[in-house]
């Protein structure tokens, strides 16, 4: 009944151009790196003599780049601005083969955040953009983008980094193009709390532990309160599933009120959790777009999280690497909690 490890083996082969369909907020994330080795005589700071320039994608290109890493198909939906720094953002994701559709806005800038490092210490981090929820005509221009793609998708990734795509209106919006083109895909969401209410009626949120007791405005600190705050979740925005993850305790995968399952993280280095929550979305789509079950699904997003955060920064994983994995980690000790 529980998947093993070979047969999550025979999965990943199956995940090959899969298609998934990533909609939400792009970011670019920009590494200035060099030395610090006086002070300035302007004001009393560090004086960093930037060498290089590190460009990543981020918010949902993170998530576009972990599907393609997989080997998996993605194509982002999101917006920029008419800005220098969208022509970096396409020419990035040009050079890892994603496809994108990306919307320009004529009143805010693509965000971008800029870390500054001097010798591997981050000194400064400047955030330029404008959260503020889309405009009418933002929201018809996303919504018109992502249109042509919903029939060849059988499952979409809703990436919310509250930069403003998500509202009601927009779901609204995506809820009657999906009924009008008769198309029942699966909606993944990567949920922020403040929006809950915009995610009635899709298939599966994946918050982390603090998202899942902020979404259910209850407390979520130990299993029992994960499983009355999930539960509040279910009922709250009528979806059949959930996903909570849990850090260091790995993640609980409710495939429905009454059937919960824990997943035991498999990492055993931390160096770096950034973007693992990228990473699960991205795997866990791969995997039902592939047909599989959620707890197969989960439980390779499971072990590709656990390879993520051994790494620096938001790092992805391969198709190789995951079989190497299942391979080599102790098999983790998957449980029912309800
Ligand atoms: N400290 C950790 N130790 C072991 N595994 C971890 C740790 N942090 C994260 N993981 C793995 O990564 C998965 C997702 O992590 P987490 O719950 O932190 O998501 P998140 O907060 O959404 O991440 P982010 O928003 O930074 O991308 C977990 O389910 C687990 O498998
Ligand atoms: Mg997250």
């Amino acid at each position: 009944m529980i998947p093993q490890p070979a047969d999550l083996a025979a999965v990943i082969p199956q995940l090959a151009h899969k298609r998934v369909l990533v909609v939400g907020d792009v970011m670019l994330d920009t590494y200035l790196t060099g030395d610090a080795e006086r002070l300035s005589p302007e004001a009393p700071v560090p004086v960093v003599r930037v060498a290089g320039e590190t460009i990543v994608l981020g918010g949902a290109g993170n998530v576009a780049r972990n599907i393609i890493a997989l080997g998996g198909q993605p194509t982002l939906i999101g917006q920029v601005g008419n800005d220098p720094e969208a022509d970096k953002l396409r020419a990035v994701l040009d050079q890892h083969a994603i496809a994108h559709d990306l919307t320009v806005s004529p009143r805010r800038p693509t965000t971008i955040k800029t870390r500054v490092l001097a010798r591997r210490q981050q000194m400064l981090r400047l955030d330029r953009e404008d959260a503020s929820p889309f405009a009418a005509d933002e929201r018809n221009a996303l919504l018109a983008a992502l249109e042509p793609h919903l029939a060849a998708h059988d499952v979409i990734i809703l990436s919310d980094y509250a930069k403003g795509f998500m509202s009601e209106a927009f779901m609204t919006g995506l809820h009657r193009r999906l009924a009008h083109l008769g198309v029942h895909p699966i909606v993944l969401v990567d949920p922020k709390p403040a929006n809950v209410a915009c995610y009635a009626g899709v298939t599966l949120l994946t918050p982390n532990a603090k998202e899942t007791g902020e979404c259910a405005g209850l407390p979520a600190g130990n299993r029992q309160e994960i499983l009355a705050a999930g539960r509040a979740i279910l009922a709250k925005t009528a979806s059949p599933h959930l996903l909570t993850t849990l850090g260091p305790d790995g993640m609980a995968l409710f495939v429905s009120t009454d059937e919960v399952w824990h997943i035991p993280t498999v990492a055993r280095d931390v160096f770096d959790v950034t973007g693992a929550g990228d990473t699960v979305i991205a795997t866990l789509a791969l995997g039902l777009a592939a047909g599989q079950d959620l707890l197969p699904s989960c439980m390779l997003a499971n072990y590709a999280a656990g390879l993520v955060v051994a790494r620096v920064g938001a790092a992805t994983a391969s198709p190789e690497e995951l079989a190497e994995a299942l391979h080599r980690l102790p098999v983790p000790a998957v449980t029912r909690w309800a």
